[in-house]
């Protein structure tokens, strides 16, 4: 059910179905680290051109972003608030669509290979509660659409929290 093969190039419907899948995936287990393991799991094999893609999760008790579950290298563990695109994402609450992250004044580079970055804002009751976060070697990997439909991911995902 989870697997490249359920995809047909069509990205409009291939989105939709990723979709589809989120929720069925959301909806097998409570426990939240299952849920954002999985779903940056079903993230993974469904985007091409990724090098990473995983959360970030606020730690109210340390005010600034600790790594989540993900798929890709080992990360940079946390991250200041307002700092970086994760950091900026949670401090203003807007996705950040990065098509070069060297013309990013602060981006933080935790791999090497990453060229473009999209982050999306995960909020709870109003409040940041962590962000999304996809990597790509290629410049401008991400595009409006993309936006779209990765925050409507995020809105599914935030119904489970
Ligand atoms: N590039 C991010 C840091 C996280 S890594 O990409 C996994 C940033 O600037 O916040």
């Amino acid at each position: 059910m989870f697997n490249k093969e359920s995809y047909t190039g069509d990205k409009v419907k291939d989105y939709s179905l990723v979709l589809k899948q989120l929720e069925a995936l959301l909806k097998m287990e409570e426990n939240i680290i299952t849920k954002l393991a999985n779903s940056s799991a079903l993230l993974n094999q469904f985007l091409d051109n990724i090098n990473w893609v995983g959360y970030y999760l606020y730690d109210s008790a340390k005010d600034n972003l600790v790594l989540g579950p993900f798929q890709g290298l080992p990360a940079c563990t946390r991250i200041r608030i307002g700092s970086g695109v994760c950091g900026t994402c949670a401090s203003t609450l807007s996705t950040q669509l990065i098509d070069d992250v060297n013309c990013f004044e602060g981006h933080i580079a935790c791999d090497s290979r990453t060229n473009s970055e999209i982050v999306i804002p995960i909020v709870k009751n109003d409040k940041i509660y962590g962000v999304l976060d996809i990597d790509s070697p290629i410049k401008s990997r991400f595009d409006a659409s993309d936006q779209l439909y990765l925050e409507k991911f995020v809105k599914i995902l935030e119904e489970y929290l």
